[in-house]
């Protein structure tokens, strides 16, 4: 049966007071409602104690934006996949485009965070995605390629249920401009093809959710694509009622 999980990446957006009104909202919501979708909220550090404060007695599981390889020491401002547990992190997303545009991140050290936190039992949402350049090039499937190959690089069959890979089309992040359907389509095979040859049975259990100007217009038609198990949503995932509509969505597709 399909899984779908549907995760709000707010990146730096909302105060503690915001967060914990769209936090109660939500938990209003979500009490009256048996969903069969997965939901994750992704805070600003700072705020993750206070959503999962208001949060942690339902199903909607919190994560993080970012995590440090280390495991503690000298890293000014850097948060380690244990901190993150210890605060009820379920999740955290790794290799986010913005990581790797504003800060530096490259596939190698990307590779070292994504096995930190599997090393500390957090899922790691392991985003990949190419450029607008690099499509224009008919680059996609060797970036994704390249990115996937060295991200995963020494990671067991054997804990790949516990990864998720986001595709997130670079030139599609908060552009108002998603991928069609059909690229979402392609790069969601040729990613659930290559978890396969890599592997194996193993690699058919890993969710792969699509990010990009996501919102609960298109969430439907690119829902129902067969490789796609749900969404990574940055800024129609701040506004609670439309990421409900976006949540609500995935619960059609399955019902
Ligand atoms: P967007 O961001 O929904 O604002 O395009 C998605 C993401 O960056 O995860």
């Amino acid at each position: 049966m399909k899984q779908m999980l549907i995760a709000a990446n707010w990146k730096m957006n909302k105060t503690r007071v915001e967060s914990e009104s769209f936090a109660n909202e939500l938990l209003s919501w979500v009490e009256k409602n048996n969903l069969r979708s997965k939901i994750l909220i992704c805070p600003p550090f700072i705020n993750i104690p206070f959503v999962y404060n208001i949060l942690c007695k339902t199903a909607v599981q919190i994560g993080a934006q970012n995590c440090f390889f280390e495991k503690e020491g000298a890293y000014t401002g850097e948060i380690s996949p244990q901190m993150l547990v210890s605060v009820g992190c379920k999740y955290v997303i790794i290799g986010h485009s913005e990581r790797r545009t504003h800060f530096g991140e490259n596939d190698e050290v990307i590779n070292r965070k994504i096995k930190s936190a599997l090393a500390s039992e957090l899922k790691p949402i392991f985003c990949v995605g190419e450029t607008l350049n690099e499509r224009e090039m008919q680059l996609t499937n060797n970036v994704l390629e390249r990115q996937i190959r060295i991200g995963l690089c020494a990671i067991d069959s054997n804990i790949m249920e516990n990864i998720v890979i986001a595709y997130e089309p670079v030139w599609a992040i908060g552009t108002g401009i998603s991928a069609t359907t059909e690229q979402i389509d392609e790069a969601h095979n040729f990613i659930r093809k290559l978890l396969v040859d890599l592997f194996g049975n193993s690699g058919k259990a890993v969710l792969i959710l699509y990010g990009g100007s996501l919102n609960s217009n298109n969430a439907y038609e690119i829902f129902s694509l067969e490789n796609v198990n749900g969404g990574l949503i940055g800024k129609a995932s701040l506004d609670v009622k439309e990421f409900i509509q976006i949540v609500e969505k995935s619960e059609q597709i399955l019902s």
